[in-house]
């Protein structure tokens, strides 16, 4: 039998553009005569049975809204095989036969779990800030993201150069230097740390007294959270051990990342794929993530989706450098 009623959640941490991801869901789902339910708070929904019927009128004006409308979470329940059966019945009862999962490799796994536990047909879509999910050139709230930071580094520098502050800002990313490596080319950030480039802090602080002899009075050096050389307050405060004269700062921008109304890039690649999700379901894909490569559909094993990673290009971190001097 065909998918008849589709279950679509929001799961991980929210990213801008996860509710036009919602809207073009429920929206294609009408439009080829499918029912849609919502699961609230992603797999706690699930365990809990805390469903909503949605409809066309449920999406209306959310294209331009941040969050989610669903509500997230990082559910530990689901993590047990017991939670995951409770939330099979619950699905079952609800004769939800087909799930659109939206976020990240977390939630992927999960959505894998479903699919080769129970044979759930699940349909996974990219989204979250970081940028590090594998088989997708972009995830739905990086662009955003990266230019929620780039407006709050601008201002940053207003002020460091006023003040002959050396700044270091750190931003968003867990384990991926994307958000540091776009944010740092398009501030133009004398330095840029990212784990995935090894850096020692001597040969950083050389780097920074050559740029004071030649007259840079302040600076800029993004942090990415997960990068090999600590957070932004510790990289801070081994410079400021080795070069004590030097003015620094501290800023950690946080959670006014995830946050905001979805750039026109978000909203467009959510809609592109929550409509690309149901026609996927459809056709009879399941256990995969619908991606975009080089602005085509890509159907990604959930499997490779959640275990494997987007690599960051080192060539714009190359290039950075050598525009930064
Ligand atoms: O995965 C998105 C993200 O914002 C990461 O960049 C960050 O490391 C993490 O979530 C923060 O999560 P929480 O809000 O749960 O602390």
């Amino acid at each position: 039998m065909g998918v008849t009623k589709i279950g679509v959640l929001t799961s991980g941490g929210d990213s801008p553009g996860m509710n036009a991801a919602i809207r073009a869901v429920v929206r294609s789902a009408m439009f080829y005569k499918l029912e849609v339910v919502g699961v609230y708070k992603g797999y706690k929904g699930l365990v809990n049975a805390d469903f909503v019927p949605m409809n066309s009128k449920s999406v209306s004006k959310i294209i331009n809204l941040g969050g989610t409308i669903l509500q997230t979470s990082r559910c530990m329940e689901f993590m047990t095989p017991e939670g995951r059966k409770q939330a099979y019945e619950n699905m079952k009862k609800e004769g939800i036969d087909a799930l659109v999962v939206i976020g990240g490799d977390g939630s992927f796994r999960g959505a894998k779990a479903l699919f080769e536990e129970f044979g759930v047909p699940v349909v996974g879509i990219p989204a979250t800030i970081d940028n590090d999910i594998f088989g997708t050139d972009f995830t739905i709230g990086f662009d955003t993201a990266i230019n929620t930071a780039i407006d709050a580094i601008d201002k940053i520098r207003d002020t460091a150069m006023s003040h002959n502050n050396i700044f270091f800002v750190e931003v968003m990313g867990r384990h991926s230097g994307a958000i540091a490596l776009s944010t740092g080319m398009a501030t133009g950030a004398e330095v840029t740390l990212i784990p995935e480039v090894e850096q020692d802090i001597d040969s950083l602080c050389n780097y920074l007294k050559i740029e004071r002899r030649k007259n840079k009075t302040s600076g800029i050096i993004v942090v990415a959270e997960g990068s090999p050389l600590g957070s932004a307050e510790e990289v801070a405060a081994k410079v400021k051990e080795r070069i004590p004269e030097y003015d620094t700062r501290i800023s950690i921008l946080g959670h006014i990342q995830r946050g905001g109304s979805p750039s026109c890039n978000d909203r467009v690649l959510a809609s592109l794929l929550g409509y690309d999700a149901v026609c996927a379901l459809l056709d009879g894909k399941k256990g995969v993530m619908i991606g975009q490569v080089n602005n085509k559909t890509a159907y990604v094993p959930l499997s490779d989706a959640c275990s494997k990673h987007n690599p960051i290009d080192k060539s714009i971190y190359e290039i950075t450098k050598i525009l930064s001097v």
